[in-house]
């Protein structure tokens, strides 16, 4: 117990559980304690400046990079650059004050409609934990500490603040925890976010079992939990939960009701104290962590945004070779001038860097690119302007070899606080593609949206470019990418469905206004996909290369407690790029189990005719899988098939293993605990 625990009066105490203002913890400078500040986001240092504010996007905030949103990231499949970005926002947020930056966000996308996809990893819990461990590590090696959100079950805006969200055990376990766990048991991040949504009808600012249950008891967590902005409604109750500190400050009543609870004996006073450790420790832990913080080189800043940016685009189409450019083009779409490079919400940075793929693209090649607006977002009567600016962009198109057609949202589509109601593109631009389709051009599509879009025109167009929100870089990124300058290698972190219809989660969405069930259970994403043989428009895993690669000497081991998985990889092209090591399982039949998990990944860079051999291990305890009649994990004895896939669905190569049971362990706390270090 931290040594002033026991000199703070009641009152301190009361004082220290509830922010002074937005992002500030108290101060008892009576026992040298002082305020330490947490400001957002996870893609970019948020600190808003109190001296700014519009009605449209209330305070605003000071100048900082904003990298690619967390969604980009994890198409990228890149740990390394996760880490390294991380390092870049740890820097800046001391630069900026800034003791704890509120991110990652790694709640696990079970719709494509999600608000806050952007936001978020992936569908798949392994590439989640492995991506966000590596990204918290970054952050916190720089001193600032992270705030891993939103502790469990926030995988929509749905009513986000007081939905009650219901899933089955396995569900919970397989799908939904692993990924907090992975980063906890491993990353030790230094604080954990509790979301504003119920679980089993509690809030989990307020849930026993989700705080000093699940993450202290079951996984040790010994950080400290903040509750989600407002998000708490019975502060004693959150103290007694394990909530330590309720963010923002609110009222003087919020404290009188802890000192009275004490008091009065409703709450123990030991509980009381086990939350003021907490927030004493992480104060220590921070309270200089600002102090001397090097000036921030925001060139280089930004180059290392713009480098970043290049390693998340997804090559989903290149029919022809037509990427990349050559000879006769033009550029056409108002996101040509000015693309969609973050999300809206708490995440949103101010920067002075606005992306601009024409323009970079005009400079990059020393030349005028003619260009066409194409459509306008001006809502409902814009028919007419936009009948005019779609005419205009086909007689530009039938003048040239090929179109390039920049698509996405305007601002505020893809935010905090509400779900899209459809994947759909903006009409307009959907209409402009098909005529660009029939004006007699090649055309190539190139989206910056941080989450799947239908796409009716993929059949019709010889390349598409998913950039994503890449952050202020991502228009010299998408220049560079679509000049060859640099080669795509990311790949889907997210199921890209034909229809909305066609996920799994559909029939569940908003069927209930107060509840949420988790009716598809485990087969959420891909899991549902492969297992039911559902094509989507794009799977999981899936991107292609300007290059070529091959894949050889495919073999799995048993080696210990774990499987060895092989695979040299070499570039067989002219040109150096990028591809993905995927490894997959499938499990013995019998027991209800989808028909492929991810379980190990790689991402390689290599040079024209250079090859590498990769090693990959998981641990046997990885594949088990959670047995709700037993209340633990089960291992099914039998055959697992581990295959090397170029994405969810296509097999590039396989290898079957017999495997036995573990040893039977002592307990099941101990069997969870050697899984949760699956590599
Ligand atoms: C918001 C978000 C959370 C953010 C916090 C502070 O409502 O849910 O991600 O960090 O409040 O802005």
């Amino acid at each position: 117990m931290h040594r002033l625990v026991k000199q703070l009066t009641l009152e301190e105490k009361a004082k220290l559980t509830v922010g002074i203002d937005r992002w500030q913890t108290a101060a008892i400078p009576r026992l040298g304690i002082p305020s330490i500040r947490m400001n957002d986001g996870p893609n970019g240092v948020r600190k808003e400046d109190e001296s700014v504010f519009d009605e449209v996007n209330g305070h605003g905030s000071f100048p900082a990079t904003c990298f690619p949103c967390i969604s980009a990231l994890a198409n990228s499949w890149d740990a390394q650059l996760c880490r390294g970005v991380a390092g870049q926002l740890g820097a800046q947020a001391k630069a900026l004050g800034v003791n704890v930056l509120l991110g990652p966000g790694i709640n696990h996308k079970r719709t494509p409609v999600g608000g806050r996809n952007f936001e978020y990893f992936s569908e798949d819990p392994h590439l989640t934990g492995e991506l966000a461990s590596a990204y918290v590590e970054g952050l916190q090696e720089t001193g600032v500490a992270c705030s891993l959100k939103h502790f469990y079950g926030n995988n929509t805006e749905y009513n986000r603040f007081h939905v009650n969200v219901k899933m089955s055990e396995r569900a919970r376990r397989e799908i939904y925890l692993p990924a907090f766990e992975r980063v906890v048991r491993g990353a030790k991040p230094r604080t954990v976010m509790a979301a504003y949504n119920r679980l089993d009808g509690v809030y989990c600012s307020e849930n026993e079992r989700v705080l000093n249950g699940i993450l202290r008891g079951e996984w040790g967590f010994e950080g400290l939990v903040v509750s989600d902005w407002d998000a708490v409604h019975d502060k004693v109750a959150s103290v007694r939960a394990g909530c330590d500190l309720e963010m923002p400050f609110r009222s003087e009543e919020t404290v009188r009701a802890v000192i009275q609870a004490v008091q009065s004996g409703a709450l123990r006073e030991e509980a009381l104290d086990r939350c003021v450790d907490r927030i004493l420790c992480l104060i220590d832990d921070v309270k200089d962590n600002c102090q001397n913080a090097a000036p921030v080189d925001w060139q280089g800043a930004h180059r290392a945004a713009v480098a970043a940016a290049e390693k998340c685009a997804v090559l989903l189409k290149n029919t022809g070779g037509v990427l990349p450019l050559e000879g006769s083009y033009c550029f056409i779409g108002a996101q040509a001038r000015e693309n969609s490079y973050q999300g809206g919400g708490s995440s949103h940075v101010n920067t002075p860097f606005v992306p601009n793929v024409l323009a970079e693209a005009e400079k990059l090649t020393g030349k005028r690119i003619p260009f066409a607006r194409g459509y306008s977002y001006a809502e409902g009567g814009a028919a007419e302007e936009n009948a005019a600016l779609a005419e205009e962009a086909a007689a530009l198109a039938r003048a040239h070899a090929v179109a390039v057609v920049f698509l996405g949202y305007n601002e505020n589509v893809e935010t905090e606080s509400r779900d899209r109601a459809d994947i759909s593109l903006p009409a307009a631009q959907n209409e402009l593609v098909a005529r660009l389709c029939a004006a007699g051009c090649k055309v190539v599509a190139v989206l910056f949206t941080g989450a799947p879009v239908e796409m009716p025109w993929a059949e019709s167009v010889q390349a598409i470019l998913q950039v994503g929100l890449a952050g202020e870089g991502s228009g010299l990124a998408a220049a560079r990418l679509l000049l060859g300058l640099e080669n795509p290698s990311g790949r889907l972190a997210e199921t890209y469905p034909r229809r909305l219809e066609d996920n799994p989660s559909y029939p569940y969405y908003a069927a209930d206004p107060d509840v949420l069930e988790y009716g598809e259970g485990i087969f959420t994403g891909y899991r549902y996909y492969v297992t039911e043989n559902v094509k989507p428009l794009f799977p999981f895993g899936y991107g292609l290369s300007y290059t070529d690669f091959s894949y050889g000497g495919i073999a799995a081991e048993e080696e210990g407690g774990r499987i060895r998985l092989d695979v040299t990889v070499r570039n067989t092209g002219k040109r150096a790029g990028g591809t993905l090591v995927q490894w997959y399982v499938s499990c013995p039949q019998g027991a209800e189990r989808p028909a492929a998990e991810l379980k190990a990944f790689s991402k390689v860079y290599l040079a024209a005719g250079e090859s590498a051999a990769v090693r990959l291990y998981v641990e046997k305890s990885a594949l088990s899988r959670y047995d709700e009649h037993r209340g633990g994990w089960a291992f099914d004895e039998g055959e697992y098939t581990f295959s090397l896939r170029s994405d969810c669905f296509t097999v590039i190569g396989a290898a079957a293993l017999t495997l036995g049971a573990e040893e039977k362990t002592k307990n099941l706390f101990e069997e969870k605990e050697r899984r949760a270090f699956a590599r």
